[in-house]
């Protein structure tokens, strides 16, 4: 008899125990409750009954700058039984999950750093681009002071939604790189078990029925470190700010440890947390992205430029051969010519198309000024801010 083949599709309800057992067996193990929560997909690689890989998928609504946000899946626990890794099949995976999710979402995410890991290459071998890095923000020796900031217990969070949405959304109103939050995001977190370590807790800053400022902490990571990392931090004022760091700190000396917070230039805090002591190390890259719907997203991205009823625009990778924008009557084309990893940042408004387009690291065909123009502006770069509160 002839052996089984390998297929490599999306998995069905059927078949979720068999994906969790897979998951469980390179990871740390997750009950079925919590897998549930997380509402995931998978793509899967089956050879007859068995199966040998899976990438479990999470939807989510991602903001790529202020007012433009797109459905993506977020990459998580990807495995492939030990004996067969380095055959394919994980790529396979990939390959598949890029065909079955056109439907549903616009990329492909994952948060992945360790540049030198076999891990990371894999995501780079499959085409996924680097989008955002950070430094881990440090402060070895914080000292602070026990302020009146309130510090409550993590399953309390929920509860207090509908008064931490606004702040958040005020301090991420010039930003994207983060999931698009509702009432909902905060259970979600909280019932998650990314973060289930017992240190998480809410800081709040009143003003009598006011709440001018809140952060949320962990004091033991999910590896079992000890140490207190920033997960979020939103106020209305840079005085509140002042104050909830300075509770951090406070707990962190307490607690003897160091505080800190994954960021780069571009986040709020990096240039207040630099001035007041903390040292930038361990810069890693973390969000990465491949495109599976480009034109869903230039429709965002370019809505309300005529360059959508008047440009036919493609892209050539040297993976691909890509439609952008197909207009019924164009009345011009043009081509891009660039890697997919700066596809990649093209399309999550991470790349500065006019210095790309100089530097000759992007190619337009043909370069026709007014077009350009428009492409800039629809591509235009935006600043990312990254909290912690997000991570899968
Ligand atoms: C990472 C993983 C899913 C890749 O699947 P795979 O089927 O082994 O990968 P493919 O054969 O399709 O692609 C091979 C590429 O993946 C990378 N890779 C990562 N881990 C690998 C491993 N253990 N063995 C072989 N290749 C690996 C390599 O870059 C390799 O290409 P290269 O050797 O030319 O550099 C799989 O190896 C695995 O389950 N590893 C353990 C769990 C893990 O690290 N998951 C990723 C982080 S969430």
């Amino acid at each position: 008899m002839a052996e089984a083949k390998f297929t490599f599709r999306e998995m069905n309800p059927s078949e979720t125990e068999a994906v969790l057992r897979m998951r469980n067996e390179t990871f740390t193990p997750l009950t079925r409750e919590k897998f549930d929560a997380m509402g995931c997909t998978s793509a899967i690689a089956k050879k007859g009954k068995d199966l040998w890989g899976a990438i479990p998928l999470q939807f989510r609504e991602f903001t790529l700058r202020p007012g433009v946000s797109i459905p993506v899946i977020f990459e998580n626990a990807v495995g492939v039984t030990e004996k067969a890794r380095g055959m394919g099949l994980g790529t396979n995976m990939i390959e598949a999950a890029a065909e079955f999710l056109q439907d549903r979402v616009d990329a492909m995410f994952v948060y992945r750093g360790g540049e030198r890991s076999a891990g990371y290459r894999f995501y780079r071998k499959t085409h996924h681009g680097d989008l955002y890095y950070v430094f881990t923000l440090m402060k070895h020796k914080p000292t602070g002071e026990d302020n009146n900031v309130e510090v409550l217990p993590w399953d309390e969070i929920p509860g207090y939604a509908g008064k931490l949405l606004p702040l958040y959304r005020q301090t991420q109103r010039g930003f994207g790189g983060h999931w698009v939050r509702d009432k909902g995001y905060y259970e979600k977190i909280v019932a998650s078990h990314v973060h289930e370590c017992g240190g998480g807790r809410l800081l709040l800053d009143r003003k009598g029925d006011k709440i001018a400022g809140y952060a949320v902490i962990n004091t033991r990571m999910p590896n079992g470190d000890k140490t207190c990392c920033i997960y979020d931090l939103a106020a209305s004022a840079s005085a509140s700010s002042r104050r909830l760091l300075s509770k951090i700190e406070y707990l962190a000396h307490k607690d003897k440890t160091g505080v800190h917070l994954l960021a780069n230039h571009e986040h709020p805090l990096y240039a207040p947390l630099l001035k007041n002591g903390y040292v930038a190390q361990n810069e890693t890259p973390y969000i990465m992205a491949r495109i599976i719907r480009p034109d869903r997203i230039f429709q965002k991205l370019a809505k309300g430029s005529a360059l959508l009823d008047e440009l036919e625009l493609l892209a050539v990778t040297p993976h691909r051969d890509i439609v952008i924008n197909r207009p019924k009557k164009p009345q011009a084309k043009a081509t891009l010519y660039l890697k997919e990893s700066q596809f990649s940042r093209l399309m999550t408004c991470r790349l500065d198309f006019t210095a790309a387009l100089k530097t000759n690291q992007i190619r337009l065909d043909p370069l026709d000024k007014k077009y350009e123009n428009g492409l800039a502006k629809a591509f235009e770069f935006a600043p990312w801010a990254y909290w912690a509160m997000d991570y899968i």
